[in-house]
């Protein structure tokens, strides 16, 4: 892991979903090319922080093998939950926070988010939308959206600690629940820095995303 004259860097990764709809069980402990994607996330992040600390699902915590020094924490029932107990868990001073259900997060975007963080207190790797869009009419084509400025969020998403922990606690006092964090710090006002994010980290959701993925880690792996 990393040590240098760079502010402590945490990697917080929220491996505790149920995976329901890929419907293989949690999706941080299937195999892909021979290694989870629990495994693969870690390996992503941990070359570029100080410590690493993992959001299992609880009753799984103890069956886990991961690398010596990784820690680990109970998650909770919703993806927000479970990055709260992370944050909870740390005292770094940058949080890199990246879904386990990324498993090919390239080294650049991780570098980048993390030194946008620091800089901006936070930033987020994301895709511009390339397809068309359109909004449903039932089953069918009702009003198209203009893509042009419409980004795809990924993760790795990087915070300063302190930044994140205040907007996890005012979107609890909310009832505010999101999906990611970026967007929680943005309904702060904050500015949230967006860094081009890579195709390779989508996030594996579906059937479709599996298949996909098990395409894509025999090449990942000879790189
Ligand atoms: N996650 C978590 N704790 C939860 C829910 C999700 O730590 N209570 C994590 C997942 O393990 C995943 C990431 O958040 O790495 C993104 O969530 P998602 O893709 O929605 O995974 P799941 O919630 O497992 O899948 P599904 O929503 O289909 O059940
Ligand atoms: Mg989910």
């Amino acid at each position: 892991m990393s040590s240098s004259t760079s502010p402590r860097t945490a990697a917080l990764i929220p491996a505790a979903g149920a995976g329901s709809r890929l419907g293989l069980g949690p999706k941080a402990f299937l195999l892909l090319g021979g290694l989870t994607l629990l495994a693969r996330s870690v390996a992503a992040l941990a070359p570029q922080v100080d410590e690493v600390v993992v959001a299992l699902p609880e009753g799984l915590e103890l069956d886990v093998e991961l690398p010596p020094g990784i820690r680990t924490v109970i998650g909770g029932a919703t993806r927000q939950a479970s990055v709260l107990a992370l944050l909870r868990a740390t005292d770094a001073e940058v949080v890199l926070i990246h879904d386990a259900a990324r498993p090919f997060a390239p080294p650049e975007v991780i570098a980048a988010v993390k030194a946008a963080a620091w800089e901006m207190g936070a930033a987020t790797a994301a895709l511009p939308v390339a397809d068309t869009l359109v909004r449903s009419e039932g089953d069918n084509w009702g009003q198209p959206i203009t893509r042009e400025g419409l980004w795809a969020v990924q993760t790795p998403q990087g915070f300063h600690r302190e930044l994140l922990q205040h907007a996890h606690a005012e979107a609890e006092q909310s009832g505010i629940q999101a999906t990611d964090d970026a967007g929680l710090v943005a309904r702060l006002g904050r500015k949230v820095r967006l860094i081009p994010g890579d195709a390779r980290a989508f996030k594996i959701t579906t059937p479709g995303d599996w298949a996909l993925a098990q395409a894509l880690a025999a090449f990942w792996d000879k790189k």
